[in-house]
């Protein structure tokens, strides 16, 4: 639960806003932010990454003001799209501080990035290496590049794997050297500038093992390229990836822990080496965003599957949070709206729409006095939950609203029937 959450009378406050009152005045489902939260997630970060760089990875969930927090906190950010890009320079954010990624860039989405002086791109195949080269001279630039290298280090949920073979979309694979053609064909074209190497292992990592492993590894790799080219890169993206608790018992990596140890890890093979230390990037998302999100749910339906347990209908469902159905994520709910001493019975929180895989909460145990009106929070939902969400069977997307001493404000406005139908000939 979000940092400033509590319970007033058996009711659910967040940022000392009763969940009750932001039913009623914006509507149910709805995303709720504790804006505390973030910031500090941010800052936290920003501290024990004193020194380095922390880019907030905007897929987790981007929108203005989300764009003038890290502006406030000192971040800079990732995005992954051209409309992402649009957001941060719809209010300003300085484009040096933007990285941009993906695996398939459009001309339109590099052009952009160009014209506005965006701070890395990151390269993730030789066809955006030549492709990027040619359009940086028609416009008279010189970006800067890093390369998305694939270290090998799989990483699942939970744990990660070592292997020889990265059988996935991203990066250019260290192994077989393709990382390494990379660098020779961005040497050899004046109108990049390489400056780094960036690599991303996966998310929602609890054991941080596996980023080491990439951060040596990509270390190895600007040693290589000294010896080889004789230049020396001045800078490494780590990427994100970072852990959340989403129920009891889930642990969290430790923000200073992490980097602590990746700093030590890249400090000594560079040190080895006689290289000096690159300046480090980090890409956190979901750690940031994630735990200071709550969704709000009104209670429809309570129906019980005799001798097996029962099924509580939501407003929402995979529309708004698509992670159980996709991912088979496990969340925290709890009924928001009152107090209840209630036996707990065994339950499943599913939505409203035409699937039977339209679960929010798999398995969780709610009070048998629950009834239609009840409020529910669903815990962790910041990250991944609206910047994923769709409009599957017509279902507008929740509003966003962020709260913060008492007061709640509308950063994004909640779809409305005229937005389902705009477009539509
Ligand atoms: N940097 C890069 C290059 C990435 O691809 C990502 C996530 C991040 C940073 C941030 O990762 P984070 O710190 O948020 O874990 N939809 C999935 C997560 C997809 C993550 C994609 N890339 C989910 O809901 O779990």
């Amino acid at each position: 639960w979000p940092r400033t959450s509590g319970r007033t009378d058996g009711t659910l406050t967040i940022g000392h806003v009763d969940v009750r009152d932001l039913a009623r005045e914006h509507g149910t489902p709805l995303f709720v932010l504790d804006e505390h939260d973030v910031r500090a997630r941010m800052r936290d970060y920003v501290t024990a990454f004193a020194g380095s760089d922390v880019h907030y990875a905007g897929k987790a969930f981007l929108c203005r003001e989300i764009v003038r927090w890290l502006h406030d906190e000192g971040l800079g950010l990732d995005v992954a799209s051209g409309g992402e890009l649009a957001v941060a320079l719809s209010v300003g954010f300085p484009p040096e501080r933007i990285t941009m990624h993906g695996n398939n860039k459009s001309v339109a989405e590099l052009t952009r990035a160009l014209e506005v002086g965006v701070g890395r791109i990151v390269v993730d195949s030789y066809e955006e290496i030549a492709r990027l080269g040619h359009l940086a001279e028609r416009h008279g630039k010189r970006p800067k590049v890093m390369i998305r290298v694939t270290t090998g280090v799989e990483a699942h949920t939970h744990e990660f794997i070592a292997t020889a073979h990265d059988d996935q979309k991203f990066g250019l694979s260290l192994s077989a050297g393709a990382a390494a053609e990379a660098v020779r064909r961005i040497l050899a074209l004046p109108s990049l500038e390489l400056v780094g190497l960036h690599s991303h292992i996966g998310s929602q990592i609890v054991d941080t093992a596996g980023f080491e492993v990439a951060a040596r590894r990509l270390a190895g790799l600007l040693v290589q390229i000294k010896d080889e080219h004789g230049v020396v890169l001045p800078e490494l993206d780590l990427g994100g990836g970072y852990g959340i608790a989403y129920v009891e018992d889930d642990e969290a990596p430790d923000v200073k822990e992490i980097a602590d140890g990746l700093r030590e890890i890249v400090t000594k093979v560079c040190e080895d080496a006689g290289l000096p230390v690159p300046r480090l990037t980090v890409e956190p998302g979901r750690a940031i965003v994630g735990p200071g999100g709550v969704t709000l749910y009104e209670v429809g339906t309570v129906k019980d599957v005799e001798g097996l347990r029962t099924y509580v209908s939501v407003d929402g469902g995979m529309s708004d949070n698509v992670r159980t159905a996709l991912y088979g994520a496990d969340y925290t709910v709890t009924l928001a709206s009152r107090a209840s001493t209630a036996e707990p019975m065994l339950s499943r929180v599913v939505g409203k729409h035409c699937e039977s895989g339209d679960i929010v909460v798999r398995d969780c145990f709610l009070p048998s006095d629950l009834a239609p009106g009840d409020l529910l929070a669903v815990a962790a939902t910041g990250a991944y939950c609206r910047s994923l969400a769709s409009n599957y069977n017509y279902l507008p997307k929740p509003a966003v609203v962020a709260v913060a001493d008492g007061a709640a404000r509308v950063i994004v406005r909640g779809e409305t029937e005229d937005d389902l139908l705009r477009g539509q000939l």
